[in-house]
């Protein structure tokens, strides 16, 4: 339902509600005063663009009529005022978007995609002294391991129990090695099957499906991964991570991978659909020589993404042939975070079937780590504070752009 006040935006929202519903939009001409003058509104209502020109009050409107319409009810304001401070106040008497005319063509479609998409999330407008964090962007990290056995997968569970705790927000972690992943091992947790469908039909996925196969560790952490059998030659169709990762991020913002090294298509897909992307090498010659490698396939397929790069501790720093510096110098860049040696650490680990952070806090392990996450929450995603690495990589985008002029 719609009630708008001028001629022109009365077509332009016509016309985009029109595709939008198939037809069933009631558009009427008036502004937020016709809205409140409605006694009773239809109880399954889930849309309503109101027009708040001319209004005395429309903040005071707005949260009046905010009351009247049904709970569940998506309400987008539109007026010719042009101002960040009304727009919040708006979000916060439960608006879910409001836009400046004139607008473009589409402008209202994909505002109603903006808030339907936040509410499939839960999140739903930034209600006053709710964390716009949780209102935030989907986050996918995905960690890799430039060798077998640089200690990816103990990174990758560690980061996800210590981010969990740190934002105090459920984390998924997945495996995405569906025949010789060790994630679910680590956790002592069950291998699902379901995981592999769930990459072949990813717009099978809903709730539903998630609460069961998503597996609880502790408060803030899950998990899935599945034990394929490896006769079982599964070979994801394109963009299956890609879609799955969507669906998966309607109930959890942020997701960790494990991503194998030795499946290129389910790798390639998984950073192609990655905000973060952490390589952790070993000191070693071929361990450096497969980070350049995996180096360049980021910079390919996911050049906004964020790089980190780590030096795993499942090979003693002391023992190693290759220095951090090498590594850094083949790199052309920092590494973002070396991790100790401690073997006592990650046996317990894997003993008690927890996460490092939990079975051993104390760890330089987790210490190593701790700065890594802290980065990776940095508000606002793309445009988030400066950090390691980010600096090198806007600074980058910024002499591609100026290249292309
Ligand atoms: N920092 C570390 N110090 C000592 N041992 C480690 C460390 N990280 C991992 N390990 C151990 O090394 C082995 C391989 O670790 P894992 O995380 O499975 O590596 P990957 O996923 O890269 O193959 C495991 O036994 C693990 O407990
Ligand atoms: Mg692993």
């Amino acid at each position: 339902m719609a009630f708008i006040a001028d001629t022109v935006t009365l077509a332009r929202v016509s016309a985009d509600l029109f595709s939008m519903t198939l037809g069933k939009a009631n558009i009427r001409e008036g502004n937020v005063d016709a809205a409140l003058a409605i006694g009773e509104w239809p109880r399954d209502l889930d849309l309503l663009v109101v027009d708040l020109a001319n209004a005395a009050d429309p903040i005071a409107d707005a949260a009046a009529l905010k009351t009247a319409v049904p709970g569940g009810c998506l309400v987008i304001g539109v007026g010719r005022i042009n101002d960040v401070a009304l727009y919040r106040e708006l979000l916060a008497v439960g608006f879910n978007d409001y836009l400046a005319v004139p607008f473009a063509e589409g402008a209202v479609g994909r505002a109603v995609e903006r808030a339907l998409e936040l509410r499939q999330r839960g999140g739903g407008a930034v209600a006053p002294g709710q964390s716009p964090l949780k209102d935030a962007a989907p986050r996918t990290l995905s960690v890799i391991g430039a060798r077998g056995g640089v200690g990816a997968t103990t990174a990758a569970v560690t980061i996800a129990a210590m981010l969990g705790v740190r934002l105090k927000e459920e984390v998924l972690l997945i495996d995405f090695d569906l025949h010789y992943g060790s994630l679910m091992l680590a956790l002592d947790l069950e291998a699902i099957d379901a995981l592999r469908e769930a990459l072949d039909q990813p717009d099978r996925i809903d709730a539903l499906f998630i609460q069961q196969v998503a597996q609880k560790k502790s408060e803030f952490l899950y998990a899935m991964g599945a034990e394929e059998a490896p006769t079982n030659g599964f070979q994801a169709r394109p963009h299956a991570a890609g879609d799955f990762l969507k669906s998966i991020h309607r109930r959890f913002r942020w997701v960790v991978a494990d991503v194998p090294r030795g499946d290129p298509v389910i790798q390639r897909q998984a950073i192609e659909a990655s905000t973060d992307i952490l390589l952790v090498t070993d000191l070693s010659l071929p361990g450096v020589r497969d980070t350049m490698r995996l180096q360049q396939l980021v910079h390919d397929v996911a050049p906004g993404a964020r790089l980190y790069i780590a030096t795993g501790g499942a090979i003693d720093a002391r023992r190693s042939a290759v220095k951090v510096s090498d590594v850094e110098r083949a790199l052309k860049r920092k590494v973002d975070c070396q991790i100790p040696a401690d073997s006592a650490a990650a046996l317990s680990a894997v003993n008690v079937g927890k996460p490092l952070s939990e079975a051993a806090p104390a760890s330089g392990i987790v210490k190593a780590l701790r700065s890594l996450v802290a980065g990776l929450d940095s508000p606002g995603g793309e445009n988030g504070a400066a950090k390691p690495g980010k600096a090198a990589s806007l600074l980058e985008r910024f002499g591609r752009s100026l290249k292309k002029k």
